[in-house]
């Protein structure tokens, strides 16, 4: 098997990396510490343990004990008893993307689960039994998923070189890279690089929103936790945030906000992307009959389950507009309005289906993208890659109701 180019590079900075340390030579131990909700982003540690394990080195995961996942030659895991397990996990996280389609502020859904991330942390950090087995475990390298701190605090507490590895957009000014408020938009301002004199004092204040939450919201809940189990030394956890060797941001330029960057900061975006594999029989039938105008594929991730009935219904009713043939991964009722070009599925080969040359468009969103564009209705970001020639890539927004 083949590693994409960025996954090979990526390889290459953990190596470099490692290889600075004298005891760690080719072969180190690095432990992943994932957040305890989202299977998308544990997918894509799985795949980084499974490559760093061909290339010689031992990768842990560190996962409560509920949380299912299946045994690999490649990877081992240290259980500790945690607040969720796989199920739990779930229905919690499906709870808050209902609460939020019911009208509650997305912040306060947010916030209750940064406190879930605060209490399983406790619950970690707080067993005696657990950290000595991780200490006892000698690690070279932890790395930190930082859409859930605990990782920074762990790696403090063992006493070992830590890396973040972002699956989402976590890029803030809390890195310590500039950005400049009239054309970098902040997270969850819904504005783009081209704003107007109003538009980047929007920007400013939700900058300043957003950095006020996470200096006396977010971090303190972690620096409380250290306080209470008498972590040594003492540390602030902005500094533990600023002390990673390395941000490795799964995305990539070309679909980003051109903004500064940092010598430490690399983008490996389509580290899961690999060539296409054959089709299942009837997604390939399915995918031949789309010759004419091509098909689009929709799907929200793992973390989206169900839409509300609202957005389901515009979805559906825009889908059943377009020319093309339309792969939608859904669960849940089927809007009455889905459109005859419309196929609904639980599950689909996706990668294999992007590789396919009849493949026009796909909308995916990132949980966090999603939850941030609601409730207000519209659905942004909409990539549309088309192969003309070259690969062109677009930014697209596609307003729907
Ligand atoms: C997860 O935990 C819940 C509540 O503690 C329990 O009812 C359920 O059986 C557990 N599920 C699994 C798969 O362990
Ligand atoms: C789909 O088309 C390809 C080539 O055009 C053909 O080889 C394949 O048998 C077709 N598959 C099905 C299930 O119709
Ligand atoms: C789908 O519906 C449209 C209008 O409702 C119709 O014109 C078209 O022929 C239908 N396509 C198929 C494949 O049934």
């Amino acid at each position: 098997m083949h590693p994409p180019p960025s996954l090979l590079s990526l390889l290459l900075f953990l190596h470099l990396h490692l290889s600075l340390y004298p005891s760690a030579c080719w072969s180190s131990r690095i432990i992943v510490v994932p957040p305890i909700m989202f299977e998308s982003h544990l997918y894509i540690f799985k795949t980084l343990a499974t490559e760093l394990h061909l290339q010689g080195h031992d990768t842990s995961l560190l996962l409560s004990e509920g949380r299912q996942v299946p045994p690999s030659p490649h990877y081992t895991f240290q259980r500790y008893p945690g607040i969720f397990n796989t199920s739990t996990a779930d229905s919690f996280l499906q709870s808050k993307v209902s609460n939020i389609f019911s009208g509650r502020l997305t912040a306060l859904e947010l916030f209750d689960i940064l406190d879930h991330y605060a209490q399983n942390c406790d619950a970690v950090v707080g067993n005696k039994q657990v950290m000595t087995q991780l200490k006892d475990a000698d690690f070279d390298l932890l790395l930190v998923d930082p859409n859930e701190m605990c990782g920074f605090v762990i790696a403090h507490i063992l006493g070992v070189p830590y890396a973040v590895f972002s699956t989402g957009l976590w890029y803030p000014a809390e890195v310590g890279a500039p950005a400049p408020l009239s054309y970098v938009p902040e997270f969850n301002s819904l504005l783009t690089d081209r704003m107007s004199l109003v538009q980047r004092i929007v920007n400013t204040a939700v900058y300043l929103v957003s950095r006020f939450g996470v200096q006396y919201l977010v971090l303190p809940k972690y620096e409380r936790i250290m306080r209470k189990h008498g972590v040594e030394p003492r540390v602030a956890m902005q500094d533990l945030v600023q002390g990673s060797r390395l941000w490795m941001l799964s995305t990539d330029l070309a679909l980003e906000f051109p903004r500064p960057t940092l010598p430490h900061v690399v983008y490996v975006g389509g580290i899961l992307t690999k060539p296409a594999s054959p089709l299942p029989q009837d997604f390939e039938s399915w995918v031949n009959d789309t010759e004419e105008h091509g098909f689009v594929v929709v799907s929200f991730g793992a973390g989206v389950k169900y839409l509300s009935d609202d957005i389901t219904h515009k979805l559906a009713g825009a889908l059943g507009r377009l020319p093309q043939r339309v792969v939608w991964r859904f669960s849940g009722v089927p809007p009455s309005n889905l459109g005859n070009n419309t196929k609904l599925v639980d599950w689909m080969p996706q990668n294999d289906l992007l590789g396919k040359s009849q493949f026009s468009t796909s909308c995916t969103l990132s949980f966090l993208t999603f939850l941030s564009s609601f409730p207000p209705s519209s659905l942004s970001v909409c990539l549309s890659l088309r192969k003309e020639g070259g690969v062109r890539v677009r930014r697209g927004e596609e307003r729907l109701g």
